[in-house]
């Protein structure tokens, strides 16, 4: 398929982003930034302001403070159309398609790109059918690119979770962006499902060269495939680099482990079974430690050499993104 050069990938950087709800902060002063076609994963436990971040970045929450640019461009204050049309896509997490064929929700994904719009569409006016035809195609070259080219005409409420989280991120590049910005694509998936998106995701960059931001919880998933790795805690940047220099940073550790002895020593099994898979939204305070200490048993030594095999009970839960 058409690739996008990487050297028309600019650089994302984000810099003091501070957000605040009523009295709490959920980013504090927050930077990092995005190196042209490489993946940068920003991982944290729950609640550290992952989500927070980005819908800062796709223009759904306004920062208090501080700035995101891409190239050029300041994105800070623009409309999530606007910061779509320059070049930022973004999946949701938790979401989950049920609504139309492939086809009608990739060339959703296109209509950012449609020059007639609405209005010419209906009235038919000349020029409109050979645009379209030129979306479709391409949404069929997306699509075969995700390996969704056999149940391009088919119902998405048909196909199973893993495969529409995967129309999910094909809607997504079908808004042709520079910087592919993932939620937890893997929240909720099976092993096979999970290993099967990390390959697609690692074949998007390495296909397309476009940067990809990842917001993610399945720490495996992160050391095998981001490239650069921001971690944030209760709103602050407490450390930054590749997967390898995180994962032995003792304030990431400090985070994942949280302060408690016994979390220490809880078996991983133990702790999967203790945590809620349908966990409700805003999580309380003893909730989001279970998310801490199950998180942080995929960050121990072994993970790595077989990084999906273990499904981390952190990713499954369900909270809201606007
Ligand atoms: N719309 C909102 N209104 C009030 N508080 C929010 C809102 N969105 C997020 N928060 C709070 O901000 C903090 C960070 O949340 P979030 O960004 O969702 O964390 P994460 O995605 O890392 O789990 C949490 O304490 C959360 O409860
Ligand atoms: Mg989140």
């Amino acid at each position: 398929m058409t690739t996008t050069v990487a050297g028309d990938v600019p650089e994302l950087t984000v810099r003091a982003i501070t957000v605040r709800f009523a009295g709490l902060v959920a980013l504090d002063a927050v930077g990092f930034t995005v190196e042209p076609g490489t993946i940068h994963a920003v991982i944290g436990p729950n609640g550290a302001g992952k989500s927070t971040c980005f819908n800062v970045l796709s223009g759904v929450y306004r920062a208090d403070r501080g700035t995101v640019r891409l190239g050029g461009h300041e994105l800070t204050r623009l409309t999530p159309h606007r910061i779509a049309r320059l070049g930022l896509a973004r999946t949701f997490q938790n979401i989950v398609l049920t609504q139309g064929t492939v086809a009608d929700n990739l060339l959703l994904g296109r209509h950012v790109l449609t020059k007639s719009g609405f209005t010419a569409t209906a009235l038919h006016l000349p020029g409109v059918g050979r645009e379209q035809r030129r979306h479709r195609e391409r949404a069929r070259e997306i699509a075969d690119f995700m390996h969704l080219g056999n149940v391009f005409e088919r119902p998405v409420g048909l196909l199973p979770y893993g495969m529409r989280k995967r129309v999910e991120m094909a809607r997504a590049l079908c808004m042709e962006p520079k910087v592919l910005l993932l939620d937890e694509p893997v929240a909720g998936m099976n092993a096979d499902e999970r290993s099967e998106t990390a390959d697609a995701i690692a074949s998007i960059r390495e296909s397309l060269g476009i940067s990809i931001v990842l917001v993610e919880h399945d720490m495996g998933l992160v050391m095998r495939i981001a490239d650069e790795v921001t971690v944030l805690d209760f709103g602050r940047r407490i450390a930054g680099g590749t997967p390898a220099a995180v994962q032995r940073d003792p304030a990431v550790i400090r985070a994942y482990l949280g302060t408690g002895e016994d979390d220490v020593d809880e078996p991983v099994e133990g702790t999967g079974a203790s945590a809620a898979p349908d966990a409700p939204a805003a999580s309380t305070d003893p909730e989001g430690a279970t998310h801490r200490r199950a998180a942080s048993t995929s960050m121990r030594a072994g993970e790595a050499d077989d990084p999906l095999r273990k499904r981390d009970p952190a990713v499954v839960d369900r909270e809201e993104t606007p």
